[in-house]
């Protein structure tokens, strides 16, 4: 029986590019040294950050005023860091509210600038006061299974600012709309440590001078990166996963099969009349976390345990939110999400 892993992250990798890792990241070099034992001031390191670098920016197609930093830690150490680096002391900052980590996002900011609630927006776009620093949104909302149907333009005069942990590299974007974007690795990129941030190069004369060196993204921009020890096997990761989305054609590629496996999961919870049921709006179902309820909790458990019975694994929801989710990140194949939306079909007509 395969086992697949739903796991919402740290999430699964990419079978080719595990048995890449496997073969590559510990082979000794003619001077008796693998990457992870060689200064990171030397050849080799910068040529790892140097591929990774160029290699993300073909993927995303950046335009040339920005820079791409791979920082240690993960996405939540940005909450802290945004507000540190990108608003005056006493000046506001927006955050999008859409759920679970939005709302995450915002209250740590709040310890460090006034935070105004924006609302999702409706018809008419997002409405954005000037006097802003920035005004933050979550691409992908992991918790609640929800993701914006189609990223805001950015407000006049107030740069954009996303947290795009749970759906980077799954879909195509548009940089240019965004001042700076962030996301942690263990979903879409590689493994936990390491945090990507796509910055414009304008912002980056906002990080005030006093600010320590590692949390300064104009320090770190200035370094490569490079201020203190970088994650260097996390990248290496990093830098393998780049080069399979590449391989199997980009992020048009990542999108297809993505929507193709979401179809899957949501076909089978609007087949089930009812017993299946998606807190999410139709419009902002996400295609890489899909969350469903069931009746009751004591079906909830049954569904979890028969469904790792069946080889089907990590299907919990997040504990605030409860239910079931099923992460489908660029790593699962297609395959995972036909067993998992059979199983569904089966445990509905036993049990509904
Ligand atoms: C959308 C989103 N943002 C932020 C985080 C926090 O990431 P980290 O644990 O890397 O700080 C998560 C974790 O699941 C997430 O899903």
């Amino acid at each position: 029986m395969t086992a697949w892993n739903f796991a919402a992250g740290p999430a699964r990798l990419p079978d080719a590019v595990l048995a890449r890792a496997e073969r590559s990241l510990f082979a000794r070099d003619a001077g008796g040294a693998c990457l992870n034992e060689q200064p990171f001031s030397g050849a080799a390191f910068r040529a790892l950050r140097a591929h990774a670098t160029r290699q993300l920016a073909a993927l995303i197609n950046l335009p040339d005023d920005y820079r791409i930093l791979f920082l240690a830690g993960g996405a939540m150490q940005q909450f802290s860091l945004l507000p540190l680096n990108l608003a005056a002391p006493g000046q506001r900052v927006g955050y999008v509210d859409t759920g679970y980590w939005s709302a995450r996002a915002a209250s740590e900011a709040a310890l460090h600038r006034p935070v105004l609630t924006l609302p999702p927006p409706g018809e008419a776009g997002l409405a954005v006061p000037d006097d802003l620093a920035y005004c933050h949104l979550t691409t992908n909302e992991t918790a609640d299974g929800l993701a914006w149907p189609e990223l805001p333009a950015a407000p006049a005069g107030v740069p954009l600012v996303a947290d795009a942990t749970a759906d980077f590299l799954c879909r195509p974007l548009d940089m240019g709309r965004f001042g700076l974007l962030y996301a942690s690795a263990q979903k879409n990129i590689g493994v936990a440590g390491l945090a990507v941030v796509i910055v414009r190069e304008d912002l980056l004369a906002r990080s005030p001078a006093g600010l320590p060196g590692i949390w300064s993204y104009a320090r770190q921009a200035e370094a490569e990166s490079g201020v203190n020890t970088p994650p260097i096997l996390a990248l290496q990761l990093a830098a393998l996963v780049f080069d399979w989305v590449a391989g199997q054609g980009g992020l048009p590629a990542m999108a297809a099969a993505n929507r193709r496996k979401a179809a899957l999961l949501y076909g089978a919870i609007d087949a089930s009349g009812g017993f299946y049921r998606c807190p999410a709006d139709s419009a902002w179902r996400s295609p890489v976390t899909v969350c469903w309820q069931l009746p009751d909790a004591a079906l909830t458990g049954r569904f979890i345990s028969e469904a790792a019975a069946a080889g089907l694994h990590h299907l919990a929801g997040h504990p605030r939110r409860g239910g079931i989710r099923a992460s489908l990140y660029n790593a699962m194949p297609e395959a995972g999400a036909a067993a998992l939306a059979g199983f569904m079909a089966d445990f509905a007509r036993r049990c509904a």
